[in-house]
């Protein structure tokens, strides 16, 4: 489906403006009001995505939230999903690859994360959200600009123009503190690898814990030059 826009380069600019100062809330709510069914939040049960399926939760609970599942997830990861799932009787749309994990040994070889990471996120995550991003008009995302020099550019509400639809990241200027701060007052369910020095969790295959004074995303693709995996620009 291809999205006729909604929204000029110079509308959402004025609307990102307008939004800068505001709560994550206030961006959450002028995206369900401006999209109702069409918009959709992206989760990998992450700190950030954690926050916004509990505001969402108390705004619009019926909006559709989807994860990428490259079969490669943390154990605890699925487990914080099924807590989730639990504790605002929601269910989670599972987005897969369109190969399994053995049909992806047999035709590129066994670890391809260790080999060529970069296909590997395009065949069992960047590939999969397009799929999924063709049928919505928005997607929120829990990115932040201070996690990366890829994100510090990121605005509340912008235009992507990798997958053609409007991106809201309602987080973009909060800070990991306030982040935790947001989980801690609401008693909101996380991920417990959080707690063992897990500040971003992405595939198993690919995340290791960091070190005291480590950049938060120093565990993701470690050994490699890689920083993205190719959702976020
Ligand atoms: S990544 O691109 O490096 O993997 P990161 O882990 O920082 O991204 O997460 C940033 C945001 O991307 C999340 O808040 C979420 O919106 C989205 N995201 C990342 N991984 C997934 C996933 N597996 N499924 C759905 N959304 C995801």
């Amino acid at each position: 489906m291809t999205h006729q826009r909604r929204f000029s380069d110079a509308e959402l600019n004025v609307t990102a403006y307008r939004l800068e100062t505001k709560h994550p809330q206030d961006v959450l709510a002028w995206g369900i009001e401006q999209f109702g069914t069409e918009i959709v939040l992206a989760s990998s049960f992450g700190a950030e995505d954690v926050v916004l399926i509990d505001m969402l939760h108390k705004l619009a609970p019926k909006t559709p939230i989807f994860y990428l599942d490259t079969g490669k997830h943390f154990p605890e990861t699925l487990s914080t999903r099924d807590r989730l799932q639990e504790r605002y009787g929601i269910s989670f749309i599972q987005k897969l690859p369109a190969l399994t994990l053995e049909e992806q040994a047999e035709r590129y070889g066994d670890k391809l994360w260790e080999r060529e990471p970069n296909l590997c996120c395009k065949l069992r995550k960047v590939e999969p959200l397009r799929e999924i991003l063709s049928t919505y008009s928005a997607w929120i995302t829990g990115i932040r600009r201070e996690q990366a020099p890829t994100r510090a550019n990121a605005k509340k509400v912008e235009w992507d123009e990798k997958f053609q639809l409007v991106k809201l990241n309602p987080l973009a200027d909060w800070t990991q503190e306030d982040v935790w701060t947001y989980i801690r007052s609401h008693d909101v369910v996380y991920n417990p690898l959080h707690d063992r020095h897990y500040p971003s969790i992405g595939c198993s295959v690919c995340t290791r814990p960091v070190m005291p004074g480590e950049d938060p995303r120093a565990g993701r693709w470690s050994g490699f030059s890689k920083t993205e995996c190719g959702l976020h620009k």
